[in-house]
């Protein structure tokens, strides 16, 4: 099913705006995670989308149809929250049959049904445990098969991972990732994790105070962020402020405070003089034994050991920091403290955004 978001915010208190002037559009089979900080709107993006609220303004449609009026239970909507909300009394098969046993759907269908989804995620052999005799990531499967169970035409997936550690979350990541393509499902996906959000969706809207910052795919928000927020949310970032000197094609050169040369791919709204914030990926940054025309000099400050990688804390001679990540096996340089290091990049690899006062 498509969904559309136009204009849509919301308030509580009549005062501040949690979502504002929202515009998206969901394709049919489309897995669009909503990705930011707490309190920026997601969950309130979601519960609009379910119906248990109601936008301020703005309209959401199902397949081009308003919904306003639709309550919950008409809208065909799955969801799954963080906190697995089973019924602790009730067995698996129970939990999972729920909403059908409500809708009045008579009984071998159900258990037929039953043990088709829980098949799905895996759980055929728990049919008749309580919930509280399974683990965290077991719970979230049951929680899973109970809202696919009446074919929801959309699934709201809300954190439903935060509770878990590291190794379950990630191999429930493609777990729910590939029940979702073989479903075909339209899943709206909430997390504040960015490694989750860069692993499992078709496009990532990030979002910050109630407003989508950018909307992209994993590459487009990782390799080409159009602001600040972007750029330092999602990955490892460096941000060098910097005045503009000169832009040569697509390339702009930029002073900074220490009076040093850097270049970068020019934004759509660079112009001579104004001030940037060249946004360097630390994976991006290239350390040198020697100086180098071009290069920038600095002095390590720190190294951090990270197994498969090296942090390299470089000062320059402005004050600012930056870091440079390189894999542990292939560092040739001398990184003790406060000895001398150069560095450059490839000017396609860093991005001169807006400054921070037009930010
Ligand atoms: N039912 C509510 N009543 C009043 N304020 C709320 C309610 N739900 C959320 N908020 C506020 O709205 C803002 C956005 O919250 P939320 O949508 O839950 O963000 P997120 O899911 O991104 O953490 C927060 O400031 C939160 O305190
Ligand atoms: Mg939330």
């Amino acid at each position: 099913m498509h969904v559309g978001f136009s204009a849509v915010s919301k308030t509580y208190d009549g005062r501040t705006y949690v979502v504002r002037d929202l515009n998206l559009e969901i394709s049919k089979g489309e897995f669009l995670t909503l990705l930011g900080p707490s309190g920026s709107g997601k969950t309130t993006t979601l519960m609009m989308l379910a119906g248990f609220e109601y936008p301020t303004s703005g309209e959401i449609t199902l397949d081009g149809k308003p919904i306003q009026n639709r309550p919950p239970e008409k809208r065909n909507i799955g969801m799954v929250f963080q906190n697995y909300a089973l019924f602790p009394h009730m067995s698996v098969a129970d939990n999972v049959g729920y909403s059908l046993r409500v809708r009045g759907v008579p009984k071998d269908q159900i258990s037929k049904r039953v043990a088709e989804s829980l098949a799905t995620v895996r759980l055929s052999s728990f049919a008749e445990r309580k919930p509280t005799a399974l683990s965290g990531g077991q719970q979230q499967r049951v929680a899973l098969a109970r809202a696919l169970i009446f074919e929801p035409s959309v699934v709201l997936m809300d954190e439903p991972l935060g509770a878990l550690d590291k190794n379950l979350r990630e191999d429930l990541q493609l777990e729910i990732r590939q029940i979702a393509d073989r479903f075909g499902l339209t899943v709206v996906y909430v997390t504040h994790d960015q490694q989750e959000a860069l692993t499992m969706s078709d496009r990532i809207a990030i979002f910050n105070e109630g407003t989508i910052q950018q909307i992209g795919s994993a590459e487009d928000i990782y390799a080409r962020p159009e602001n600040r927020f972007v750029a330092d949310f999602v990955g490892d970032n460096n941000c060098l402020d910097a005045t503009i000197v000169r832009i040569e094609g697509d390339i702009v050169v930029a002073n900074l405070a220490g009076g040093q040369e850097i270049t970068a791919r020019a934004s759509r709204h660079a112009f001579v003089g104004s001030a940037t914030s060249i946004s360097i990926r630390p994976e991006n940054v290239i350390l040198l034994d020697e100086a180098n025309p071009g290069a920038l000099s600095g002095r390590v400050d720190e190294v951090i050991y990270c197994g498969d990688q090296l942090r390299i804390h470089v000062e320059l001679p402005g004050g600012e920091r930056l870091i440079a990540k390189c894999p542990s096996s292939s560092v040739n340089i001398r990184t003790a403290r406060h000895s001398p290091v150069h560095l450059h990049w490839n000017p396609a690899d860093a991005l001169a955004l807006d400054g921070r006062q037009t930010n």
